[in-house]
């Protein structure tokens, strides 16, 4: 099977989501209309309050949680083909899920990259240098704006991230969706992928989503006792 995780599975670990009723977005809709690459590159007071939001980033303090615990569990049971996220908090990882079995659709907020000449650098080096007055730290090679190494709206996922990830809603018997409000695309459109191609599709989530209607199962329930238990039964089965 594969699955898809969002900010939801991550809420329980102490980092907000986006569109649930503590949201970031929920809390302060502008924050969403600055979200795009244009307005990172033209406005420097967005990069600016964007690096002193980085620097208080939740993720730096967070652990994971009994959810990302269980994924690790179903790929010890080699059953999982992959773990595909649009979360950028690494949290899988550090839960110990397989990093080759790991697709950041959307990044990782644990890099930096410049927008010039592609240099990839580790954030806590950038954020030091935030910490330390830089308002908005130039890259160290070539001078030019940098940024998380995260997906902003405006901007294409990387084709081969993007392919991994259809491969794997192409060719699983059953597809997973948890915590995510399947709002985003083209990260939600793999539900209709693994739909298509034959596949079950299981959403573990609080609030509607738009594929519920063509899910085998919907779990409308809190994920962090609700994927534990669906993963003890799918561990279970397949004994
Ligand atoms: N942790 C992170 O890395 C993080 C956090 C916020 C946003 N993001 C980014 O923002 C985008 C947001 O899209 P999304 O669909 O992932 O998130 P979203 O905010 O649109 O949706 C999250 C969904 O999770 C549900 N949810 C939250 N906590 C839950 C819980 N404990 N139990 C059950 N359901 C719960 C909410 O009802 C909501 O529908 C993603 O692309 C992601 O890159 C990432
Ligand atoms: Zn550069």
């Amino acid at each position: 099977m594969s699955v898809l995780t969002g900010a939801g599975i991550s809420t329980d670990s102490g980092i907000p989501d986006y569109r649930g009723p503590q949201g970031v977005w929920t809390r302060n809709p502008a924050a969403e209309a600055n979200a795009t690459i244009d307005r990172y590159l033209a406005d420097p007071e967005v990069r600016r309050a964007s690096w002193q939001a980085r620097l208080v980033h939740p993720a730096w303090d967070a652990r994971p949680n009994a959810a990302h615990g269980a994924l690790v569990d179903l790929e010890r049971a080699g059953l999982l083909r992959a773990l595909i996220t649009q979360n950028i908090d690494e949290l899988h990882q550090r839960a110990g899920s397989a990093p080759e079995k790991v697709i950041e659709l959307h990044g990782t907020l644990h890099r930096a990259e410049c927008l010039s000449c592609d240099l990839i650098t580790p954030m806590s080096e950038v954020l030091a240098r935030v910490a330390a007055g830089e308002a908005d730290p130039p890259c160290p090679r070539c001078g030019g704006l940098q940024k998380s190494n995260t997906i902003s709206f405006g901007q294409s996922l990387k084709p081969e991230v993007l392919g991994a990830a259809l491969d794997a809603a192409r060719s699983c018997d059953l597809f997973v969706a948890v915590g995510t409000s399947l709002t985003v695309h083209p990260a939600a459109g793999l539900c209709g992928e693994a739909l298509d191609a034959g596949a079950r599709l299981v959403i573990v989530n609080a609030a509607p989503t738009p594929y519920d209607p063509y899910a085998d199962q919907v779990i409308h329930e809190p994920i962090g006792e609700a994927l534990p238990a669906l993963v003890k039964e799918l561990i279970d089965a397949a004994r």
